[in-house]
């Protein structure tokens, strides 16, 4: 009993020590990475760069696009405040663009004034105040060097985007409203026109994990939001993309990741996998 203990213990100190040497090893790759590899997908896949997850969005957004033969796609921003997330959209845009060859178009949505009046409890006033996060508009555009800001309150804007600016295909959104309410009515960009969007899009959701004072649940914010759009309707969900959950070493961003699928999309069933793959039993 008493060499079963000890053996146990030493097994959990040796995964324990793995993992730690793992993690360790991941740093060292990502500063080395970080400072002497110029190849964006090598930084990339070290994680060694500003806004990883966008990276990630944007990238696999764009191959996506371009298994199902698309040459445009548009990637969204819903919540810009001072544009720091935007800008950073545009570093990645420009280097996945010429990775891949694919025109992307970039769009930021804000009111321009900041965070509106929490409408209830579900906005978290406890922790979001009107006024949050204004914007220099004019300053931001001067500093933009392809995305377009769509300034306005998001349940007008969205309603309205397809018909001013003829979009490419969305392929990618940055979630980044705070609010429930927020939140909720920009998901009426996932009911316009399936021409303008693919059948799979990939989202990060800025406000699910949060710390001990949001204290982020599956009743308030975001994750309600989520929630009800998952429920209120068959053929659209929002899930989370779960083989990153099954990563071994675990960024905090991979949690925050979703996917919208639509299933009823025209080319959701479109093959984009690999050909003819054969399993073949192997000699025992
Ligand atoms: C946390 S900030 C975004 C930060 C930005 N994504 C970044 O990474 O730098 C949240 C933004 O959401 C915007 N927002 C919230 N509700 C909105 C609404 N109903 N319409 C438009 N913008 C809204 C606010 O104006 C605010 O600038």
């Amino acid at each position: 009993m008493k060499i079963k203990r000890k053996a146990q213990k030493i097994l959990r100190n040796s995964v324990k020590q793995l993992y730690s040497t793992a993690s360790i090893r991941r740093s060292l790759i990502r500063f080395a990475v970080a400072r002497l590899s110029g190849d964006y997908r090598a930084r990339l896949y070290a994680e060694a760069l500003e806004r990883p997850h966008y990276g990630y969005c944007v990238y696999n957004a764009a191959l996506l696009a371009k298994k199902l033969g698309h040459k445009r796609i548009s990637i969204l921003e819903f919540g810009v405040a001072g544009g720091e997330g935007l800008r950073s959209l545009e570093y990645h845009a420009t280097q996945v663009s010429r990775l891949l060859s694919i025109e992307i178009e970039l769009y930021g949505f804000d009111t321009g004034t900041g965070l509106p009046d929490p409408v209830d409890y579900r906005d978290l006033p406890y922790h979001w105040q009107e006024g949050f996060f204004r914007m220099d508009v004019e300053k931001l555009k001067g500093s933009l060097k392809r995305a377009k800001l769509v300034v306005g309150d998001i349940a007008d804007t969205v309603k309205t985007f397809t018909a001013t600016y003829n979009p490419a295909p969305i392929a990618a959104i940055m979630f980044d409203l705070d609010f429930y309410s927020s939140t909720t009515a920009s998901f009426e960009i996932f009911n316009i026109p399936r021409s303008y969007y693919l059948p799979r899009v990939f989202c990060y959701f800025d406000d699910v994990l949060g710390g001990n004072v949001e204290l982020y649940n599956s009743y308030t914010g975001v994750l309600l939001a989520i929630k009800e759009f998952n429920e209120g309707r068959d053929e659209k969900k929002i899930d989370r993309a779960h083989y990153l959950l099954a990563k071994p070493l675990q960024s905090k961003w991979y949690r925050q990741i979703y996917v919208f699928h639509d299933f009823a999309h025209e080319s959701y069933n479109s093959f984009i996998g690999k050909r003819n793959p054969q399993l073949s039993l192997k000699p025992v």
